[in-house]
């Protein structure tokens, strides 16, 4: 344990709730980016120089030239569970700890995922717009009418944490669950979920929910050729990744209603947001809220400061992404 008065550098890129800065300012010094964006590139570099740790955000890129050009950083610890803002393979070259918050979110990011379906399958957006515009002339038998949950077939893609606690919810809504994963998974299937390949999934599902992380195999796997195989009474929900899914093939879809409906999260370029998802009425665009509840970011918030106050210690963090850097010196 360093005395007080040498305690090493933490760069906090975002402020963050309380709880984590509490716990990390007993071992750090902190510094935090009080502004409410995103550091550049450079300043991120700049700010970075002299500091043991940093607590990282999706929108802090950690590619092999940053990670490259840093001297003595030895832990990224990132407050989320996706981690393909990091390049872990250079991170782990340059003896860098990568750790990220798995656990902790995947009630809120379940709990956003049935927000888009039922947003998405019942038109509350819409309804929200049209109310708001003052056009509610009052009910009507063939108003705004939407899509059943109840009883419908929900496709899950991905049979981790997030996925597994959508299937969970789905079974209260009575629905058939279909999954797609690399492996068995026993959660699933003791949920009463199928293992099927992803072209049935897709052919047969009302609903489908992306539940996978980023990575070189999920990038784009849902593009033209798959969104081709859904039902046109389908509804796409994606709470993973924007680049899980073409975008411009989804657009294309919903434009000629090929498919009846998406409910989006998280975007390929975000916070850009393609100008065609605005002009479209049967897309649910939220603003990549999957973990953002107080008591969810209150979580992550203590588990990226545990995360690095391990890795400072010399401990075993929590969550570590590349546990081999651990044991490599
Ligand atoms: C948010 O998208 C996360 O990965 O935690
Ligand atoms: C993330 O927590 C996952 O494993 O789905």
């Amino acid at each position: 344990m360093p005395s007080t008065g040498s305690h090493p550098k933490i760069l906090v890129t975002r402020q963050i709730p309380e709880v984590g800065l509490k716990l990390l300012s007993k071992h750090f010094v902190v510094e935090i980016n009080k502004e409410d964006r995103d550091l550049s590139q450079r300043e991120l570099l700049r700010r970075l120089k002299g500091k043991f740790g940093v607590i990282a955000m999706l929108g802090n890129k950690f590619d092999a030239h940053v990670i490259s050009s840093l001297d003595g950083l030895k832990v990224i610890s990132n407050f989320a569970v996706g981690y393909n803002n990091v390049d872990v393979k250079t991170a782990t070259e340059k003896g860098i700890a990568v750790t990220n918050t798995p656990g902790v979110l995947t009630d809120a990011t379940a709990d956003m995922t049935f927000g888009l379906l039922l947003a998405a399958a019942r038109r509350i957006a819409e309804g929200d717009r049209l109310v708001r515009a003052g056009k509610f002339k009052g009910w009507a038998p063939m108003m705004m009418l939407g899509h059943d949950i109840s009883a419908k077939t929900i496709g899950i893609v991905g049979a981790g944490r997030i996925g597994t606690a959508v299937a969970m919810r789905s079974t209260g809504f009575g629905m058939r669950i279909l999954y797609f994963s690399h492996k068995r998974s026993e959660a699933m299937e003791s949920l009463g979920a199928r293992a099927v390949s992803l072209e049935k999934l897709l052919a047969q599902s009302d609903f489908i929910s992306l539940n996978v992380p980023l990575t070189p195999e999920t990038r784009g796997m849902i593009g033209k050729k798959e969104i081709g195989l859904m039902k046109s009474n389908s509804i796409l929900i994606n709470t993973a990744r924007g680049e899980v899914v073409d975008e411009y093939a989804l657009i294309l879809a919903l434009k000629k209603k090929k498919i009846a409906g998406a409910g989006l999260d998280v975007y390929r370029n975000e916070p850009k947001i393609r100008g065609e998802f605005f002009k479209l009425g049967n897309v649910v665009l939220a603003p990549h809220l999957g973990s953002a509840t107080f008591e969810t970011r209150a979580k992550m918030s203590e588990l990226a400061a545990m995360n690095a106050i391990a890795v400072l210690k010399g401990e075993r963090p929590q969550a570590i992404v590349n546990p081999e850097v651990l044991y490599s010196e």
